[in-house]
């Protein structure tokens, strides 16, 4: 199953709320794009964030406390100097939830991501660095 996937659950933060799981938080470290003679200081040096919030518990702010949480662990305890996260650019949801945790708009990709309806979709790519984290 999905969920069983050590790979994947090494990546998986629960969103918990009394006892029970609401939401789940994808957190991928992973390398920078640098040049091949600095390829070891990019290594590791930034994430890519995910979610998923059960619709029952949607329109609450719990997806937005979590990614909160998120970018604090990312930020603070793991030192990362960037996060980053992607969506269709009609999940509107998904990427209000993005500008609402600060995150910046850097790409509109044309036509690029596969929906499971087998059509090819527009995407959006956010990012926030760690300074402008830590200035906002
Ligand atoms: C993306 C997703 C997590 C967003 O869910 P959400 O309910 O909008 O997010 P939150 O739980 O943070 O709630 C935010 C909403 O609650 C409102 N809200 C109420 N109280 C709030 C509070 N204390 N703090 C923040 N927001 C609050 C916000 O205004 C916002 O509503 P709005 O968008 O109408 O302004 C959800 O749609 C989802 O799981 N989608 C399916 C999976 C998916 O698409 N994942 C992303 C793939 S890239």
């Amino acid at each position: 199953m999905y969920f069983e996937d050590p790979g994947r659950l090494a990546k998986t933060l629960v969103i918990e709320l009394d006892g029970l799981v609401i939401g789940d938080l994808m957190l991928a470290v992973e390398d920078a794009w640098s040049q091949s003679e600095v390829a070891a200081q990019a290594r590791g040096v930034q994430a890519e964030l995910g979610w998923c919030l059960d619709p029952g518990y949607g329109g609450r702010g719990y997806a937005t406390e979590g990614v909160r949480a998120l970018m604090r662990i990312c930020f603070e305890d793991l030192g990362l100097r960037r996060v980053t996260a992607n969506t269709f650019a009609d999940n509107e949801p998904s990427w209000r939830l993005m500008e609402r945790v600060g995150m910046r708009r850097e790409l509109h990709t044309v036509r690029e991501s596969l929906h499971r309806s087998g059509e090819w979709l527009d995407g959006l790519g956010y990012a926030l660095l760690a300074d402008e984290w830590r200035q906002a």
